[in-house]
């Protein structure tokens, strides 16, 4: 019997765990999928990330944008909702030596203000991109640069578009 309720128990915490790991980023975001190395090259480039940048990726991953962004130079904000992708990231941020230049914050990015950035960084999913948009339009100041991985922003014009990488200015 109580072996019964025990393993009942255990389902139970299994299943909660598995929504509140995959449901809370598809709700609040994407799920997670990597940008490949090409990938990041790209969107590196179309960013012209450099030394004394501030660089935010919004949805942060494993942290390879914000490891390769640290690696030239700019300063590297992830925020990331998974909290497991959390302690990856920032054990390969460690191991690659860059923690002084990147970080990541355990916290969804709908709560954090973007004005400080001179560039944005994201991989989201279609149904997220006119709110993000919307909440882009707020808060950038003019001249930001915004790089999306393969989704594109509903209202604005593409400025370039290497691969499937495309990026914005806003002009505010
Ligand atoms: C498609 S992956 C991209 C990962 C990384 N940026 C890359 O390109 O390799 C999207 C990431 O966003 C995270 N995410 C989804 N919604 C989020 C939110 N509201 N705030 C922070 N992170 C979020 C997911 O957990 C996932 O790691």
């Amino acid at each position: 019997m109580l072996l019964v309720l025990f393993s009942e128990f255990l389902g139970i915490a299994i299943l909660l765990v598995v929504i509140y790991f995959l449901g809370r980023p598809i709700i609040r975001g994407a799920i997670y999928f990597p940008t490949t190395p090409r990938g990041v090259k790209e969107m590196l480039s179309l960013a012209e990330v450099h030394a004394g940048q501030n660089i935010v990726d919004l949805g942060s991953g494993d942290g390879r944008i914000l490891i390769a962004c640290a690696e030239r130079g700019a300063k590297a904000i992830g925020y990331e909702i998974n909290p497991v992708l959390v302690w990856r990231s920032r054990r390969a941020v460690a191991r690659a030596g860059v923690a002084d230049r990147a970080v990541v914050y355990w916290k969804s990015f709908w709560d954090i203000d973007l004005s400080q950035f001179d560039a944005i960084i994201v991989y989201g999913i279609p149904y997220i991109m006119n709110d993000l948009q919307k909440k882009l339009e707020r808060e950038l100041r003019p001249g930001t640069k915004i790089v999306s991985n393969a989704f594109k922003f509903p209202g604005w014009q593409i400025v370039n578009t290497e691969r499937k990488m495309h990026l914005y200015i806003w002009k505010g």
